[in-house]
């Protein structure tokens, strides 16, 4: 069985302990200002795996436009949700990040991904079915093979550790067959498997308008998230609507059974302060959700406002942020190419020289 390229031969290393060190990816779509959704499940699980992973980190502009996006506002969003993976702790000199669309590895071997992921596949993919909605004979065709893009991502830097939030958890799935099936069909131990990583108490942060829908970035409503920009009354303000039910707090986990929007806004609250949702049921259980909103609301602006202040600054620049994203994404192609390119070999495509 041929085997496929060690971690020595796909790139020049950015670090001493490299080839210890398994490799983190994970991406992010420029469809919006970022949620506390994203922050919580994402975003901020990202920031200590820079410390003990070799970590590449991306803004997916790709999978964005698979559902319409205003050009001007793409590009503007893009640049937003940079400034705002920077100033929630990502340091562009401890990880490397980028533009999806910058590196052409993505896409190349996407294709081959196409031809090697089965419709049966794609047609269980439960994100398909909510983005499409009832018209799914309008739905783009990037849509539907947005999971192969997203398996390309991840195996075009050989990465292994995906930190996400749970919602991902059947894309993830679906890259391991596609990297399993790109093996078998070749008789090559090329791609290797992937573990997600879906961590914290806020794996799963819901709308605050629907307890049983997650919070989104493209919900119609924007009452329904706490976006990452919203300032100190809008955030006091969307949780002071938040649906909640009539009865006052529980005392334990138990007692939130059955209502998901309180189970929500505690997870939340332990997740800004780095409590558990039973302490939080500890210090708030019985006082009625009035209360509890004014302590919520407050620890997400002191939270969020150090953040804010950061993108402001870095989105003031936009030609020192664009060096940076150019940087990373010299750095991803470094490491992306070699394998994009072997996998093309191993496929039967010509090189070029
Ligand atoms: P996206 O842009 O929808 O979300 C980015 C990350 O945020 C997490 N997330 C949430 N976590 C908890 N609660 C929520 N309400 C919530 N909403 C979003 C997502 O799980 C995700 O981790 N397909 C991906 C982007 C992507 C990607 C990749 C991820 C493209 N290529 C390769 C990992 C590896 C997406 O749409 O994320």
């Amino acid at each position: 069985m041929t085997r496929g390229l060690g971690k020595a031969e796909t790139g020049p290393a950015i670090r001493n302990s490299e080839s210890a060190m398994s490799r983190v990816f994970s991406g992010i779509q420029p469809s919006g200002v970022p949620t506390l959704g994203n922050y919580l499940g994402a975003i901020r699980n990202w920031v200590p795996l820079q410390d003990t992973h070799e970590a590449i980190y991306c803004v997916v502009d790709l999978h964005a436009i698979t559902v319409w996006q205003d050009p001007k506002e793409l590009a503007r969003q893009t640049r937003e949700m940079a400034a705002a993976l920077i100033a929630s702790g990502l340091d562009p000199d401890r990880c490397i990040l980028f533009i999806q669309s910058h590196v052409q590895a993505h896409t190349r071997l996407a294709w081959i991904f196409n031809c090697v992921a089965r419709l049966g596949w794609l047609n269980r993919m439960t994100q398909f079915k909510d983005k499409a909605g009832k018209d799914r004979e309008a739905a783009s065709s990037g849509l539907y093979v947005y999971p192969n893009l997203m398996a390309a991502d991840i195996h075009t830097y050989h990465a292994t550790l995906v930190p996400v939030g749970e919602d991902q958890k059947q894309h993830l799935e679906l890259a391991n067959d596609i990297g399993e099936k790109f093996n078998h069909d070749y008789g090559v131990d090329f791609f290797p498997r992937i573990e997600p990583l879906i961590q914290g108490v806020a794996a799963r942060v819901m709308s605050l308008r629907d307890g049983t829908k997650k919070m989104s970035k493209s919900d119609p409503s924007d009452q329904s998230r706490i976006n990452l920009t919203d300032d100190a009354d809008a955030v006091a303000l969307k949780i002071r609507r938040a649906k909640t039910d009539p009865e006052p707090l529980p005392g334990s986990e138990a007692g939130l059974e059955g209502r998901p929007e309180a189970r929500n806004l505690v997870g939340i609250l332990a997740a800004v302060t780095g409590t558990t949702p039973a302490e939080v049921l500890r210090d708030h259980g019985g006082k009625g959700f009035g209360a509890f909103k004014e302590v919520l609301a407050e620890a997400l602006v002191a939270h969020l406002g150090p953040i804010q202040a950061e993108m402001k600054r870095l989105l003031a620049d936009p030609a020192a942020l664009d060096g940076l994203l150019r940087k990373g994404a010299d750095r991803a192609e470094a490491i992306a190419t070699p394998i994009c390119e072997k996998a093309e070999e191993l496929v039967g495509f010509l090189p070029r020289r």
